[in-house]
């Protein structure tokens, strides 16, 4: 109930009012790979948003081009592009930022999963995890990059290295499965997908994710609920395979970007009751070496204020929480060891 009011604000019925708000502290975000796919629409979503003051656009190419188009909207924020060699690099990108979004990294082409784009994208984060430890070491970093399951210890890893890991301030993003789960609930019972807010716990990528729909209300039955299950933890594929090779989820992919970017303003500027789903360090599966788990948590100044427990599960959905901790371990595990021998 609470996620859904905080993520309605901007994201739901009530957005103009949202968006003429003034802002009431300076806050600088920065979008690694905004050139990209995802960093483009991303990077106007934030332009939007009367709480950013400062957006910093960085990317190996294309950043100097975005920014200037995204300047041009007519809201107050100040817009910078920088690449390697531009504008003083991902040193003038980071200082200062309070967030930090990466979708920075290869997205999939059909037949590929998740953990296929490990070979690139992990040494990617590592690198820019590098430069967010050096530069903001107190900024909030959210991973958008795949393997999310990995590539989030991958940038935990980082921070430890570098002594500056802070595991308030880390999220791996999970929220488009929980606007997939609640857009294809209110297809099949004709709701009003803005009123829905399916809880989706585990990871992010196919058996990971696991939805939580006894939670929320409503029910399905047999062939029906195996085909909805299915469809929210494939439904990434769904997009990958429309786009023919030429990318995946990426406009969707943005709004909840921007959606979890919000939220994360919102409880650092005060807001009390600010819920939503994130794959973090977390202690609900720790005794079986799951060290980084999603649930809804609650949001506040600092980070992670409160992770919440998973409540009560049927016997299927209790099924599906154990293939998922059982895959998480290794994509855990790997993204550990990468840096282990690749630091
Ligand atoms: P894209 O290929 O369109 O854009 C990626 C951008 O990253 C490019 O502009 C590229 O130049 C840039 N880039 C590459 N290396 C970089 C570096 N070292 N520093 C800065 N920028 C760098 O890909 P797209 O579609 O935007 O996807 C990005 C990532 O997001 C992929 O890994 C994809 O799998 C992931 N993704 C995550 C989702 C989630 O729910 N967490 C959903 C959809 C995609």
């Amino acid at each position: 109930m609470l996620a859904r009011q905080a993520s309605k604000s901007v994201f739901g019925a009530v957005s103009r009012r949202a968006f003429s708000a003034s802002a009431s502290h300076a806050t600088k975000v920065a979008v690694l790979g905004a050139g990209g796919g995802i960093g483009q629409p991303l990077s106007l979503l934030l332009k939007l948003n009367p709480r950013v003051t400062e957006l910093s656009l960085f990317d190996i190419r294309g950043a100097p081009g975005v920014a200037a188009d995204v300047s041009h909207v007519n809201t107050k924020s100040t817009v910078t592009g920088y690449e390697p060699e531009k504008n003083g690099g991902i040193e003038a990108a980071l200082k200062g930022a309070e967030i930090v979004l990466i979708p920075a990294g290869v997205p999939r082409k059909p037949g590929m999963t998740r953990d296929d784009l490990f070979n690139t994208n992990a040494s990617i984060v590592r690198d820019l995890a590098k430069s967010c430890a050096d530069i903001c070491p107190d900024a909030a970093i959210l991973v958008i990059a795949n393997p999310v399951n990995s590539t989030v210890p991958i940038t935990a890893e980082v921070f430890k290295s570098k002594g500056v890991y802070n595991p308030k301030k880390l999220f791996g993003v999970t929220t488009l499965d929980v606007v997939r789960a609640s857009r294809f609930i209110s297809q099949l019972k004709s709701t009003d997908p803005a009123n829905e807010n399916i809880v989706v716990i585990g990871g992010h990528s196919g058996e990971t994710i696991v939805p939580l729909l006894s939670q929320s209300g409503h029910s399905l039955e047999g062939q029906e609920l195996a085909d909805y299950i299915k469809r929210v933890q494939f439904g990434g594929d769904e997009v990958v395979q429309a786009k023919g090779g030429a990318g995946s989820a990426t406009l969707s992919m943005a709004m909840a970007g921007a959606r979890f970017a919000e939220s994360l303003l919102k409880a650092a500027q005060g807001e009390k009751g600010v819920i939503e789903p994130a794959y973090v360090e977390s202690p609900l599966f720790k005794d079986q070496g799951v060290t980084y788990f999603s649930t809804n948590v609650e949001l506040g100044p600092n980070g992670v204020e409160k992770i919440h427990p998973i409540g009560k599960v049927t016997e299927g959905e209790q099924k599906l929480i154990d293939v998922a901790v059982g895959q998480l371990k290794g994509n855990i595990e790997k993204g550990v060891k990468f840096v282990k021998e690749n630091p």
